[in-house]
């Protein structure tokens, strides 16, 4: 089984949602996406701070008043389970989705009932799938300023995962797919950099990180906080969070992009503009190999981080 749909665990193909349902109309969902990483000397997969992705699942439904039906404990239980017992033997992908599940046409999440205004009804969802890199992280990748502005947090917060809001990401990532690049930069509506279309930004200046403070319009990333923490704490570098102008992404000595999908993915090109000398910048190669030990179980001082799906050891389960 390697998703769990309405209450139960199910194979993929048999977790469907019928064409009338609000979230699909409407966008009015909130997701996840958690990494997990095979470990071939223990033989299964390691979630990547699992727990964290739960708790922000809890505050983006908070923000779209999507009930939760399973408190953080619950999901990351189900997480585990149909990791486990989907048999991966390679890294995956989780996709956690809490949905505005109503059958109505209508765009109120609340309907009218003698007793008042009622929250339409909700659905928690998870599947698991193979997933290899999402943007290249050994050869440096190339990208373009979207044309497209950030949604403003006023208009859909980006600080909630909204499935409707990647509209917005969708549209400025095909643009620049479509243009020859990789990825996208987005700007916030008043013109400063606010991330990439699914991963959060950070360049090196003079030694220091910079990346976008939590004010212009970007996804509260995991990874974002990761990498400040490791590279305060294993590299004594700190990391400055503030506004960003467009141009300082131009004369930065490094650029990477960061998240759970993209990893670290180093930039070489910004519309023409090559950053640093094109290759992958000395400091953003540290924090890769501190980041890939980490995520693969190898560093005991992080170890808390990687959630083990199988309770036994690889001696004990055979
Ligand atoms: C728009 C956006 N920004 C940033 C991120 C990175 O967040 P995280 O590191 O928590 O995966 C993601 C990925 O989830 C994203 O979709």
């Amino acid at each position: 089984m390697q998703a769990f749909f309405e209450g139960k665990y199910v194979d993929l193909a048999d977790a469907r949602v019928n064409v009338m349902t609000h979230a699909l109309n409407y966008g009015t969902g909130v997701f996840e996406g958690i990494r997990g990483y095979w470990n071939d000397t223990e033989e299964q997969v390691l979630l990547f701070r699992a727990r964290e992705h739960f708790e922000r699942l809890h505050r983006s439904a908070r923000i779209l008043r999507i009930g939760c039906e399973y408190s953080v404990d619950e999901m990351v239980e189900i997480c585990v389970n149909v990791v486990r017992d989907g048999g991966f033997r390679e890294d995956v992908y989780v996709r956690p989705l809490a949905y505005k599940s109503a059958l109505q046409i209508g765009l109120s999440m609340v309907a009218l009932t003698p007793d008042g205004p009622r929250l339409v009804e909700d659905e928690f969802a998870l599947f698991a799938v193979p997933f290899g890199n999402y943007l290249d992280i050994e050869k440096p990748i190339r990208c373009t300023i979207a044309s497209w502005r950030r949604v403003n947090d006023n208009m859909i917060p980006a600080r909630g995962k909204v499935t409707g809001l990647y509209v917005n990401s969708s549209i400025a990532k095909t643009e620049a797919v479509e243009a020859g690049f990789d990825e996208a930069i987005m700007l916030t509506h008043d013109g400063h950099v606010s991330e990439g279309t699914g991963e959060n930004l950070f360049i090196v200046r003079g030694g220091t990180l910079v990346t976008p403070a939590l004010s212009e319009d970007i996804l509260e990333g995991i990874t974002r906080s990761t990498i400040i923490q490791i590279a305060r704490d294993e590299l004594g570098v700190e990391t400055v969070e503030r506004s960003l102008d467009r141009t300082e992404l131009y004369i930065a000595d490094e650029l990477f992009l960061v998240g759970t999908g993209a990893q670290i993915s180093p930039v070489r090109e910004i519309d023409g503009r090559i950053i640093g000398d094109g290759g992958i910048g000395p400091l953003t190669g540290k924090l890769q190999d501190l980041y890939f030990d980490i995520v693969r179980g190898r560093s005991p001082t992080y170890r808390h981080w990687c959630l083990s799906v199988h309770e036994q050891s690889v001696a004990q389960r055979a």
